[in-house]
């Protein structure tokens, strides 16, 4: 089955082509025909974040050239394609109705189905695009600008929330203390750059509910910290004052992550998201993880952040166990939307599994 995947969710307009016949048991990454990608961080970045109406329109603008794009790119014509999937939320709702009308009016006119997909749905399952994919049961680490979250994954649409922030996400806390530094929007990768020259042990930062006991997350106070340090020690010390808050939250995120790994006896563990791309998140995950006999997978790093890719992976997997094919023109967007509550897909895919899907 060719899908071809769209995301318009926020500031990134992703399209991309999977095959799930092309996928194989050993290498679900060559289902990956294409993918194409127009960030709007430049355009956002003069006003310290994403103005929405300024988003909406530009996925307008970008959306058919990266359709067309992607076709070429590997070789298909709109013919061939046999379903659609677009991030139906959450996420910006005007940005979202982009996507989600372009993707419905296109397979009405193809006369093929189309589906709805959960933008962290994608991300969660992004890692599964790869040579080397992770079998269920996992726990799934989701850490995004908008959410962090930690899932147990026992298959597709079968997630039960651990743990979650209760005020700013992992990414967001990023952002905002990239702000107070000054180094501009999003944050998250010049901040991680500008704390690898710091020295991480010269100024002591709290790590918010690390002995909670539960798998809860808090950054606002961590955020709240780094202003007030900002403002004692000046921004002549901002390299270190980066590393003190890198090291502060990857301590949170790692100590968590191996609890609830741990806790429910997975050998697995997914990180996703865009801070899945730190590097010293992956390395202390990896070297901590290895350590307690779990093995960490994570997404291609250009598949941390928002892409279309991930979009039409998690919809190929929807598609194929959706009876009720007939296209529709209705839709809507669901801006807020909560993973857990997503139905169950019994057959993953059109693809050959060799995923072990035992209990945790
Ligand atoms: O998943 P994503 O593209 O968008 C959402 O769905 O929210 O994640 C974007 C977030 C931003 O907050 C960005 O600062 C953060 O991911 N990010 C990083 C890094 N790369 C992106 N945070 C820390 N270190 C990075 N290398
Ligand atoms: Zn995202």
């Amino acid at each position: 089955m060719l899908v071809l995947g769209v995301e318009s969710s926020c500031d990134e307009t992703g399209v991309a082509l999977y095959d799930s016949a092309a996928a194989t048991s050993s290498s679900r990454r060559s289902g990956l025909l294409a993918h194409a990608l127009h960030s709007q961080i430049a355009m956002h970045n003069d006003y310290g974040g994403v103005v929405p109406e300024l988003a909406s329109r530009d996925h307008i603008r970008r959306v058919l050239p990266l359709t067309r794009q992607v076709l070429a790119e590997s070789g298909r014509t709109l013919a061939d394609i046999d379903g659609i999937a677009y991030t139906q939320g959450p996420g910006l709702a005007g940005a979202l109705l982009v996507g989600a009308g372009m993707a419905r009016a296109l397979a009405y006119a193809l006369d093929i189905p189309a589906v709805g997909v959960h933008h962290l749905e994608g991300h969660m399952l992004s890692p599964l695009i790869s040579d080397t994919p992770p079998g269920f049961p996992f726990v799934a680490l989701l850490v995004s600008g908008g959410h962090t979250q930690l899932m147990l994954v026992s298959g597709i649409g079968r997630y039960t929330l651990l743990g979650e922030t209760l005020d700013d996400a992992a990414g967001e806390a990023f952002d905002k203390t990239a702000q107070l530094l000054g180094l501009g929007y999003p944050g998250g990768p010049a901040l991680s750059k500008l704390a690898a020259t710091g020295d991480a042990s010269r100024f002591s930062l709290p790590r918010p509910m690390l002995n909670s006991g539960d798998f809860d997350f808090s950054f606002s106070g961590l955020k709240t910290a780094v202003l007030t340090l900002v403002r004692k020690a000046g921004l002549g010390n901002a390299a270190d004052i980066a590393a003190a808050f890198q090291t502060a939250a990857v301590d949170v995120l790692v100590n968590k992550s191996l609890a609830a790994s741990l806790h429910c006896g997975a050998t697995r563990l997914v990180v996703a998201g865009g801070v899945g791309a730190n590097a010293l998140l992956r390395e202390r995950l990896t070297r901590e993880a290895a350590s307690r006999g779990i093995e960490v997978f994570y997404p291609r790093l250009e598949f941390c952040t928002d892409n279309g890719a991930m979009i039409a992976y998690a919809g190929a997997q929807r598609l194929a166990a959706q009876s009720n094919t007939a296209p529709d023109l209705g839709f809507a967007v669901k801006p807020r939307w909560e993973l857990a509550t997503l139905d169950a897909v019994q057959a993953p895919s059109g693809e050959k599994s060799d995923t072990p899907r035992a209990a945790p």
